[in-house]
């Protein structure tokens, strides 16, 4: 079982209760814990980010509680002064600080991150907050496996200031995408998108609180869908469910 060889101290009795097949008693484990446990082998996800890490923060409690099959294998920032990385290393979680400034060009920058992700095992890759541009050596070395969060209903407003930009916008329902990336920037194939109502909103920083809300939880159902229900993308659609492969 690959998870329980990673020392996350915040799933300790997660790990160790799932090597131990006399701990596997009904009493001792949550129904859903004991199918992951038993049925597969979990996902292990690269977190990038570039600050806070709120979002890094709900993927990790999403695979501590088994909300998700999958666990944390290493989050990488391209800041050495990300917030995120302090939450991450308290709950024993490897991390990695490639600062891009160090390397000649975005590729060079994106080939190192790659390396340490192969090193992590990382099957698949969250953005969360991770504020670089990718380039083709890591979208070619993660086809499809690459997700992102937006803080708008793409295709509105993507870029730096999305929340801002709807509000100052004025328009009357906002929210949050999880999509799958590529070349573009916040372009992907759409896997989850939640509306958020902008009405009582004094400011942008208001409304960013409100969607943030939404994406803590858009980020873990997006992996919940991708790792759990056979999927395939049709142009720009992802079909989920039987007759989806
Ligand atoms: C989030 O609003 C996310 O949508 C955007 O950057 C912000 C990162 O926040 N891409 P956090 O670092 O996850 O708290």
């Amino acid at each position: 079982m690959v998870r329980a060889s990673r020392p996350h101290g915040f799933v300790s009795d997660f790990n160790t209760r799932s090597r131990d097949p006399k701990a596997l008693r009904p009493q001792a484990l949550k129904p859903l814990r004991l199918r992951y446990d038993l049925a597969m082998a979990l996902t292990k996800i690269g977190i990038l980010i570039s600050g806070r890490g709120s979002n890094m923060q709900s993927i990790a409690r999403a695979c501590a509680t088994a909300e998700i099959p999958a666990e944390v294998s290493v989050v990488i920032s391209n800041r050495a002064d990300a917030a995120g990385l302090e939450w991450a290393r308290g709950h024993g979680i490897d991390t990695a600080v490639f600062p891009h400034k160090d390397f000649e060009n975005r590729k060079a920058h994106d080939g190192a991150i790659v390396g340490r992700l192969a090193e992590a095992g990382a099957d698949w890759v969250c953005l969360a907050g991770y504020m670089r541009l990718l380039s083709s050596v890591l979208i070619d070395a993660y086809p499809n496996r690459i997700l992102n969060i937006h803080p708008s209903l793409l295709p509105s407003f993507p870029g730096l200031h999305g929340q801002r930009d709807a509000f100052e916008y004025g328009v009357a329902v906002s929210g949050c995408t999880v999509h799958l990336v590529d070349l573009e920037l916040d372009h992907g194939p759409i896997v989850v998108q939640r509306t958020v109502a902008v009405e009582g909103c004094a400011d942008a920083e208001e409304l960013a609180g409100r969607i943030l809300v939404e994406e803590h939880r858009a980020y873990p159902e997006a992996l919940k869908k991708l790792l759990t229900k056979p999927w395939s993308i049709g142009g720009r659609r992802i079909a989920f469910g039987c007759g989806a492969d």
